[in-house]
């Protein structure tokens, strides 16, 4: 098995500084997503960001990804392209998207991923519950990563939310899943979206992961467009994503890519989130 990153509270520190970056500038994504807008737009509008801040982008150039960000539309599940396609009004769409920095003293990158759903103008409520559940479901995963012994208990109390609280009705993507991250973006352990036999690693301090559940409204069933990126449901049934990079550091969890470290949403379900050590 590949090893793990283990980091110090001052690496994760550095992490979180990646992740705060990270959250502006999705902001300014979802704050462009409105009818009319090319899903270029909202790469110019996160690209501003990244550059304000002096940081960089983990996408671009990723296996040669052309973009900051992933734009995902209606059934693309993950890895949309932006470009010239143009959203509509009631379309929804999943923005992915990281930031890098760079500690001086150490010459090490520390990177920061998250995704967001955003609904375009007046999207159906069938396409706005997808989103909060499959948001829902991501925060009670972080909720319980909290207190987990074991990296699969995310998956389990993710699927354990979507199942108590919509029944067969949504699809969890098996395809894609969540990670370690840190000095790269992609690490180990793999982070399951959903229940597995297998528990994977134990928790230790010191690690962050991302967690990135994917919704379907049909079969759980992808396919890879001819662009070699785009990921579509093959019954066109919609998806959606959400994501956030959690740090474990000495004396608790961070949510690393949410300005508050996830504070207010993780007391909705009685986790208490402490600040990195400085
Ligand atoms: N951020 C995606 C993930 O959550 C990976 C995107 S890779 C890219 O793991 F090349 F498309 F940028
Ligand atoms: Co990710």
């Amino acid at each position: 098995m590949r090893r793990i990153e283990l980091k110090t509270d001052a690496q994760l520190a550095w992490m979180a500084r990646a992740g705060v970056i990270t959250s502006r500038a999705l902001d300014a994504a979802v704050a462009a997503v409105a009818p009319g807008k090319t899903t270029a737009e909202l790469d110019a509008a996160f690209r501003e960001v990244i550059a304000e801040n002096g940081a960089t982008s983990n996408f671009l150039g990723y296996y040669d990804y052309p973009a900051m960000i992933c734009a995902s539309v209606n059934d693309e599940v993950v890895h949309g392209i932006p470009g010239e396609r143009v959203l509509q009004d009631g379309d929804m769409i999943s923005i992915d998207g990281g930031a890098v920095v760079t500690d001086p003293a150490t010459g090490k990158t520390w990177n920061g991923d998250s995704a967001r759903t955003a609904m375009v103008g007046q999207a159906s409520a069938e396409r706005r519950e997808l989103s909060e559940i499959t948001r829902a479901a991501m925060w009670h995963g972080i909720a319980a990563a909290a207190s987990a012994k074991k990296v699969g208990e995310i998956g389990v109390a993710i699927e354990d939310f979507v199942r108590s609280e919509t029944g067969e009705k949504y699809g969890i993507i098996e395809d894609f899943v969540g990670h370690g991250i840190g000095t790269q973006m992609h690490m180990a352990p793999d982070v399951l979206n959903y229940a597995a036999r297998d528990l994977g690693p134990r928790i230790k301090k010191g690690m962050a992961l991302a967690i990135e559940p994917m919704l379907v409204t049909g079969s759980i069933e992808t396919h890879v467009l001819d662009d070699d990126w785009t990921i579509k449901t093959n019954d066109g049934g919609d998806a959606c994503q959400w994501e956030h990079s959690v740090a474990f550091h000495s004396e608790g969890i961070w949510v690393l890519t949410a300005e508050d470290g996830g504070a207010s949403e993780l007391s909705k379900l009685g986790v208490t989130v402490k600040p990195i050590p400085a």
